[in-house]
């Protein structure tokens, strides 16, 4: 069964909800790396001017709404399986349609929709971390035109500090009900090579993949940030 979680609750309620209280503005950058201040930004994308773009596990869409509004795609898709994450999405950007449209779905239920749709998919620690690879990176490849490009950040290590796994091994990690208890939820932390095994597996090219430093901090982490293509034809 393709689930965000283990169960049907919802485990991401409670994230990103107190800035979200608090901060309704579209940012003005959109940063790749864990900390979310510093490293490359969009132009990793690639040209963007009338594309059709999918933020995979987009929360909030806070990216995705900078994208509209700061550069020229013909649409984003925001894709979220979090009902929490889609209706903050909705309520926060929800006047940016249609150029912004927000869909509440796992993004594999997504994809399989759009055979060859999207010039760029992306992922900011979203779905590429907590959707078994193996299913996922087939369904991104099949959704992208031949030659659109995957993008994504994801972190290159475990965020007390242990390694990343050396081979496709989910961690379970702890994550929290709408009514506080506690639960876990798969989190896929891979080294650089899985990734790009995998990626190739799944049929992409061109990939490479940059690991970006960690901010100072106590939660600082450092991020790989991959890129990769579905071969033109
Ligand atoms: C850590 S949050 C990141 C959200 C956003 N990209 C950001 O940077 O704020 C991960 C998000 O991925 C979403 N997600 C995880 N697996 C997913 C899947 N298979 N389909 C759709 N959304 C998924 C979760 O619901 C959650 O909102």
């Amino acid at each position: 069964m393709r689930r965000v979680t283990t169960t049907t609750t919802d485990l991401w309620h409670h994230y990103g909800r107190t800035r979200a209280a608090a901060d309704r503005t579209v940012p003005e950058d959109f940063r790749w790396s864990w900390s979310q201040d510093s490293g490359p930004g969009p132009e990793v994308l690639g040209d963007l001017n009338g594309r059709i773009v999918g933020d995979l596990g987009a929360g909030a869409a806070r990216h995705a709404a900078h994208l509209v509004t700061r550069h020229q795609p013909f649409r984003v898709i925001a894709t979220d399986a979090s009902p929490a994450q889609y209706a903050m999405a909705t309520d926060l950007f929800g006047h940016l349609a249609p150029r912004l449209h927000i869909v509440g779905s796992d993004v594999l239920d997504h994809l399989q929709t759009m055979a060859r749709s999207y010039d760029v998919l992306y992922s900011v620690f979203g779905a590429l971390d907590f959707t078994n690879p193996r299913e996922l990176l087939p369904a991104v490849c099949t959704a992208l035109q031949p030659g659109g490009r995957l993008v994504f950040s994801t972190l290159a290590h475990y965020l007390n500090g242990a390694p990343a796994q050396p081979d496709v091994t989910h961690a379970n990690i702890p994550a929290k009900t709408p009514e506080g208890e506690t639960a876990t939820l798969p989190r896929w932390v891979l080294q650089e090579h899985v990734w790009t095994k995998l990626l190739d597996e799944a049929g992409f090219t061109d990939i490479s993949v940059d690991v970006l430093p960690a901010a100072e901090g106590p939660r600082a982490a450092r991020t790989l940030l991959v890129t990769a293509h579905r071969p033109k034809e």
